[in-house]
């Protein structure tokens, strides 16, 4: 029987079997291929959906808001502020009444629990847009972006998570990648591990798939040989200011430098979901290297400016990839 996901939300990727993420992936490259070719695709003209951000947000939001226009939906921002969701009205109400208006709700929020409530609630799709603990649609655009680097065969590939790998996109890319078969690193501090219930529920879906998960503290065993490697920030959106010391001290060593870069394969790419602290060009960035002399953190700029370095493709690839995901689960 072929996949069908309409009326499904997209909560995270332990939810989707790996036919499910295969064919999400394949319509995502075939949306990209009208999107390219200027073919129009409005096949969900006369539907809306509402983006409901509790965080900022500037490629979650805008694939939402381009992919939606293409495919002739309606969209309603809902920001941090503005709407009376949390402050006077529960989750549960809030779902309850955005049901009644729209076909689909996108949710970025800090709690997982939320986005679960508002699925549970609403009785129409709702789509994770990051919450403390997943980010499932990132990584649809990361392993496409992987696909179009390796000719669409990335089964026994290596991708390396390096830095806080306990993290909403560390946890999920291991996740993604023991259902599509490919090998997982997470590298960094034993603190920074990910939680060891979302080790020991991927553990037998990575062997089912014949891939492996390797959790290291070595930054050497980590990089060498890996196709693909990926870094992400040190601190994310809801956690205190407090932690940038102790991050800093933590993850240095996992920096991804171009010494670290020598050692992985000839064909390797880097990605990183951004925004990314390559540089001083940002408030945080310039407070970061003026309170704690630090000008690069997760990655060095020569790296994320490099030839291998694909993260402008990634980002490009979240439109294409949520696009896919909302015209599966509206059709
Ligand atoms: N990668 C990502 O989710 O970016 P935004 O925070 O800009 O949406
Ligand atoms: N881990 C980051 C991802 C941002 C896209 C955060 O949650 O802030």
């Amino acid at each position: 029987m072929g996949v069908n996901l309409s009326g499904r939300s997209f909560l995270k990727l332990l939810d989707f079997t790996t036919e499910e993420i295969e064919y999400l992936l394949a319509l995502s490259k075939n949306l990209k291929d009208l999107k390219r070719t200027g073919t129009p695709h409005r096949y969900l003209e006369g539907k809306n959906v509402v983006l409901l951000f509790q965080k900022d947000s500037t490629r979650t939001r805008c694939a939402f808001e381009v992919g939606a226009m293409d495919l002739g939906m309606g969209v309603t921002y809902l920001g941090p502020s503005g709407s009376q969701m949390g402050k006077k009205e529960s989750i549960e109400d809030t779902a309850r009444v955005l049901g009644r208006m729209y076909d689909g709700i996108e949710f970025r929020g800090f709690l997982q629990s939320d986005v679960e409530e508002l699925a549970a609630k609403s009785g129409v799709p709702v789509w994770n847009g990051l919450t403390d603990m997943w980010h499932p649609t990132q990584m649809l655009a990361d392993i496409l972006t992987v696909q179009e680097n390796f000719n669409y065969d990335i089964k026994g590939r290596t991708l390396v998570f390096m830095g806080d790998a306990k993290n909403n996109v560390a946890r999920s890319l291991m996740v993604i990648c023991a259902k599509l078969g490919v090998n997982f690193r997470a590298c960094g501090p034993r603190e920074c591990w990910p939680a060891d219930d979302v080790v020991e529920a991927c553990k037998p879906i990575a062997a089912q798939n014949g891939c492996t998960i390797l959790l290291t503290d070595d930054p050497v065993e980590g990089m060498t040989g890996a196709d693909v490697v990926y870094t992400d920030v040190w601190v994310s959106m809801g956690e205190p200011d407090e932690v940038w010391a102790e991050r800093i001290a933590q993850l240095t060593p996992y920096r991804v430098t171009e010494k670290l870069m020598a050692l992985t394969a000839e064909d390797s790419i880097f990605l990183h979901c951004l925004p990314s602290f390559h540089d001083t060009n940002t408030t945080i960035g310039a407070d970061i290297a003026k309170r704690f002399g630090v000008t690069e953190m997760e990655v060095e700029d020569a790296v994320f400016e490099s030839r291998k370095s694909k993260v402008m493709d990634e980002a490009e690839n979240r439109m294409h990839t949520i696009k896919a995901v909302m015209y599966a689960t509206l059709k």
